[in-house]
Parts: C-alpha cells; sequence; structure tokens
C-alpha cells in the first residue's frame, strides 16, 4: 500500500479524478431490520477541486465521508471506492491506517471527538508526522509548530504545548485541521468544519482550504448544511436526500439552475442566495427514517410536483444538461411557472 500512500501529486492535473465513488450502498443492522443510510451514491473527486456536498440532517452525508477512510465498520457496504486507480474495497486495517491522515484525512464534524485529552496539540500532530513521515522526535515536533502556524494560530511555539480542552473551539478546529493537512494528502474530508463557529473564523478556514488546494492540488469533500458556503467556495455540489445524490453539478449551474425539488427546497430557505429564491417555498414536511424508505422516489411525500409514478418507481440519474444529474421524474422543472 506504501505506493498509495505516497503517489506523487501532480498539481497540473487539475480535474483529474483522484478519487471515485461508484454506486455506494451503506446498510446499518438494527433491532428493526436494516437500514439503508446510503444508497447508489457515485461520485469523484478531482485534483484542485471542491466538492460540495449537501442535504440536511440524517440524508447519509458523514456515514458517506466516513467510508472513504473505511471507517464504517458495522455496516455492510456495496459498490466500488478507487484512489489513485486503486480499488479501496477488502484493504486491511493496516493498509487503512497507512492511508488515514496521510493520503486521504479529514477535518471530523467535532473536534473534540477526535483530539485526544491526554496529549498536547503538538504531541498529537507530531504523532501524525512521526508515523506516516517517519520523522524524528526532534523533527516532528518542529513540523508540528510549522503545521500550527500554517493555519494562523498565533505563537505556535506556545499553544503546541496546550492540551485541547485548554483551547477555545475556534483553535481546536484550527489544530484538527493544522493535523489533517500534515501530511499534505492527496484528499481531504471536510465533515462541517466551520458549522460552529464564528463569521470570521469560518471565513479564515475557508481560506485556509482553498489556498490548500491550489497550492497542493488537493481534492477536497466540503460537507454542509449551507449553501452560501457552497455558492462562494465549490467548485461542483452534490445534494443528498435520505441517502441517496439526488442532483449533481457544478455549482454556477446547479445552484442557478436547479433541477431536483428538494435542491429548489433547499434553496427556498436561503434567501439571500438569489431574488428568484424568495418564490420558492420551505420544504413541507420531515426527512422520513431512513428505516422508513418511500417507494418510489424518496422525496415524493415532500414533493410539490410528486404524481403516482413518481410514488411507484425509483427515478434513474439523468444527465439533464452538460455534466449536470438530476433524479427526478419532472425535470427539467420551470422555475418561474
Ligand atoms: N453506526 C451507525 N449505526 C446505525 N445507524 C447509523 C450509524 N451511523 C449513522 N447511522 C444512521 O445513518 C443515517 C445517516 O447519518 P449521517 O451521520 O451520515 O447523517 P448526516 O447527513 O451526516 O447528518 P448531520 O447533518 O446531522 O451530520 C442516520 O439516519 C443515522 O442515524
Ligand atoms: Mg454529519
Amino acid at each position: 500500500m506504501s505506493e498509495i500512500a505516497h503517489a506523487p501529486k501532480d498539481v497540473e492535473a487539475v480535474g483529474a479524478p483522484v478519487l471515485s465513488v461508484s454506486n455506494l450502498s451503506i446498510t446499518f443492522n438494527s433491532p428493526a431490520g436494516p437500514v439503508r443510510a446510503v444508497d447508489d451514491v457515485s461520485f469523484s473527486l478531482a485534483r484542485g477541486r471542491i466538492l460540495g456536498l449537501v442535504g440536511e440532517s440524517g440524508c447519509g452525508k458523514s456515514v458517506t465521508a466516513s467510508s472513504l477512510l473505511g471507517l464504517v465498520r458495522s455496516a455492510q457496504t456495496g459498490g466500488r471506492i478507487l484512489f489513485d486507480g486503486h480499488d479501496l474495497a477488502g484493504l486491511s486495517e493496516e493498509d487503512w491506517q497507512s492511508i488515514r491522515g496521510s493520503a486521504i484525512s479529514m477535518i471530523f464534524q467535532e473536534p473534540m471527538t477526535s483530539l485526544n485529552p491526554v496529549f498536547t496539540v503538538g504531541e498529537q500532530i507530531a504523532e501524525v508526522l512521526r508515523v506516516h513521515r517517519r520523522l524524528s522526535r526532534a523533527q516532528a515536533h518542529e513540523q508540528a509548530v510549522v503545521a500550527l502556524r500554517r493555519v494562523n494560530i498565533p505563537a505556535p511555539e506556545e499553544r503546541a504545548k496546550e492540551y485541547p480542552h485548554r483551547l477555545s473551539g475556534g483553535m481546536r478546529q484550527r489544530v484538527m485541521i493544522a493535523m489533517a493537512l500534515a501530511c499534505e494528502p492527496q484528499v481531504l474530508i471536510a465533515d462541517e468544519p466551520t458549522t460552529a463557529l464564528d463569521v470570521t473564523v469560518q471565513a479564515q478556514i475557508l481560506a485556509l482550504i482553498d489556498e490548500l488546494r491550489r497550492r497542493q492540488g488537493t481534492a477536497v469533500l466540503f460537507i454542509t448544511h449551507d449553501l452560501g458556503v457552497i455558492a462562494e467556495f465549490a467548485d461542483d455540489v452534490a445534494v443528498m436526500y435520505l441517502g441517496n445524490i439526488v442532483e449533481r453539478g457544478a455549482a454556477a449551474d446547479l445552484l442557478n439552475s436547479p433541477q431536483h425539488p428538494y435542491t429548489l427546497g433547499l434553496l427556498g430557505s436561503t434567501p439571500k442566495l438569489d431574488a428568484r429564491a424568495e418564490r420558492l417555498t420551505v420544504i413541507s414536511g420531515q426527512v422520513p427514517m431512513p428505516s422508513r424508505r418511500p417507494s418510489g422516489c424518496t422525496f415524493h411525500q415532500r414533493c410539490p410536483f410528486a404524481d403516482e409514478h413518481c410514488a411507484r418507481d425509483v427515478p434513474p440519474h439523468r444527465e439533464i444538461a452538460p455534466a449536470h444529474w438530476v433524479s427526478c421524474w419532472k425535470a427539467p422543472i420551470e422555475l418561474h411557472a
């Protein structure tokens, strides 16, 4: 696996796919029976590009992201994940460990659950560098301070000696990012990295991720609830609903010309994006439990356009315009009807 972990980075090849996911499905066993949290999901991440993944709480964003790091253990998974041409199915835990944090790394939704409270932040970043880069203790410590400085942590030499609980939420999130970036990953997965932060810190962190992809050609999967962030920051967008990607395409196309009624609803609840959004209504009803997936199109019970066809048959993922896919029987939808 070492050839994967240390595959050369080619910043020139912006847009070349580095990780592709095909027909991913993830099913958890629960006392009430199997629960399909992710269903037939396909997308790819390209060098130097940011893919935004949006959708309501519980739709399967974090589970999808965790599967890219081999972290969904208690579930049955189907489909294929290719990283730099290598199939990640069936990797041993040892192989996953050589990839995680090195070639593919993740900024988790909640920093306190992934920072270890009994080690200083400097020790934790140094440990990642020692394992993946085989640096000496002194070199690893030095590089950990460099990593903290890179995420604009003031007085990084001093901060490196702090324990996570002594830092503010914003500082902890930067430490997480410093750790995720320390080994210059080819793929960065950021799961709601800025949700808990105030707006100015949020903007700095987004700028940092943006700089990384420009400088190093890192491919980024950016998970968020915030379509405003997507509009400013992502090149491509995938919209998830109840375990499916219901629409995907270039951010400009998808936001200016949304084709799935769920995407229309999401935009409707973010009226400052666009004057037109004011005419769209907020989505009615609630996301069903994954254990109660509706028949046909999983969105039909909440959809103002749905008919019997939608209730009965699963819509295929169609390319409705160049590089713009949608799973909806009713698309194209007239926006100003
Ligand atoms: N280990 C698990 N066992 C059983 N079900 C799980 C497990 N992990 C996640 N799920 C279920 O899978 C579904 C998708 O969860 P996931 O955490 O991916 O949602 P999400 O889109 O990230 O939501 P949020 O926006 O709130 O973070 C949820 O219904 C969740 O309850
Ligand atoms: Mg989540």
